[in-house]
């Protein structure tokens, strides 16, 4: 591959990758089985990305494994009626093409392992997404470093990636035990807890006590937060995560988080009052989700728009068990595909937004210059219910 004779392409994203492992001392490259790349949505890459996109397609770069890719920044299908603007959709459409042409499952989601992209227990990836990578590190006990949308494509293209950092065992242990003794009941709580613990703990790996019985959608809220109030990319839960019990944490700094810091966490994270819109599903709904929503909002009416966002694979489940149906009879919608962060949204005329997420509470502000109003599914339903 680095000679060059696998072909341009493959000569420089090779080069990347072995630039990569020698910064970071890795002393061989290993496979992946699976790749996740990010940097799609065009908000994000822009024309640069877009070119290089077409470029690489263009030479005939083909990737080896399967390969996932990340939200782009609109519903692929229903983008019209949603009101996505015509110039944006243009551009975006062509990042696609170029993806798929590359050999890439253009099914867009940040929650691949929903959608037919489901890693094994120590299974080494390569996957970009930052809410992605926790969940296959922390809930699955798969191996993934936080990639690059480039070194994620490398890695697809390449079908390997260098072996440092969270692919070896001694990376994987935890270095601040968080003790929790609030009451987490709603997503948004494990958000609010993700988005503390994130702020405090940066880089390091976690080791939560307390958290009992927390489902797949609740880990993916709290991992999803951490990765973006902070950079943390694994996590371990005492008696719920698979490789907890191989983990010693006696003799580690400890954080407690009460009923004190989750409620200062919300108050932080509510930056507005009266939210224009509503938006769930971050990361991606899982159906759990939409059933959960279609069930508040059965017979109802509501006055603002309301969407939950999520992979195209869900909301075809959803259409078939009617769940669509009844959201958009109260007059919310299911959006496919992108997400209330990497789509244009501020474009649409949207000034506050509503989430239950604290990984979409702490980008709004900066990615798409809106308000927040932070709470739980109830909380917020309830101001916009007729
Ligand atoms: Fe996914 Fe968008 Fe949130 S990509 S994790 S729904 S910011």
């Amino acid at each position: 591959m680095l000679s060059g004779e696998q072909g341009e392409v493959i000569e420089r994203m090779s080069r990347l990758l072995v630039r990569l492992g020698d910064i970071y001392g890795a002393d061989r490259m290993i496979p992946v089985g699976s790749v996740q790349v990010a940097g799609v949505s065009y908000k994000s890459i822009g024309d640069p990305g877009l070119e290089f996109l077409e470029d690489y397609a263009g030479k005939g770069a083909k990737v080896r494994i399967l390969t996932y890719l990340n939200p782009p920044g609109m519903d692929l299908e229903n983008w019209k009626d949603l009101g996505f603007p015509e110039d944006f959709a243009e551009k975006q459409m062509r990042i696609m093409k170029a993806f798929r042409k590359m050999g890439i499952i253009t099914t867009a989601t940040c929650t691949p392992y929903l959608a037919g992209n489901l890693p094994r227990f120590g299974e080494h990836i390569a996957w970009s997404e930052s809410s992605a990578v926790s969940f296959a590190n922390s809930v699955i006990g798969a191996r993934t470093n936080r990639e690059g949308g480039p070194s994620a494509l490398a890695a697809a293209l390449c079908g390997v990636t260098p072996n440092y950092g969270l692919h070896l065992d001694e990376k994987r242990k935890p270095n601040v035990v968080v003790k929790v003794s609030a009451d987490l009941k709603f997503n948004s709580d494990f958000g609010a807890l993700g988005y503390h613990v994130g702020k405090q703990v940066k880089k390091g790996i976690p080791y939560f006590r307390g958290i009992e019985g927390a489902n797949t959608d609740q880990l993916k809220a709290l991992g999803a937060a951490m990765a973006a109030s902070g950079a943390v990319a694994l996590y371990h839960v005492e008696n719920l995560t698979p490789e907890a019990h191989l983990m010693d944490p006696k003799g580690l700094e400890t954080i407690e988080v009460g009923e004190k810091e989750l409620k200062e966490t919300y108050g932080k994270l509510n930056t507005g009052k009266d939210p224009d819109i509503i938006i769930f599903g971050c990361p991606h709904a899982s159906l759990r989700e939409i059933a959960a929503l279609a069930g508040k909002l059965e017979g109802k009416r509501l006055k603002k728009p309301v969407w939950i966002c999520t992979s195209r694979v869900m909301r075809e489940a959803a259409n078939r068990m009617g769940f669509t149906e009844v959201i958009e009879k109260a007059g919310g919608k299911v959006v496919a595909d992108t997400c209330m962060v990497v789509s244009p949204i501020e474009r649409m005329g949207y000034k506050t937004t509503g989430v239950n997420s604290g990984k979409a509470a702490n980008y709004l502000p900066g990615f798409c210059k809106q308000e927040v109003v932070f709470g739980n599914i109830d909380e917020l339903l309830k101001r916009v219910l007729t």
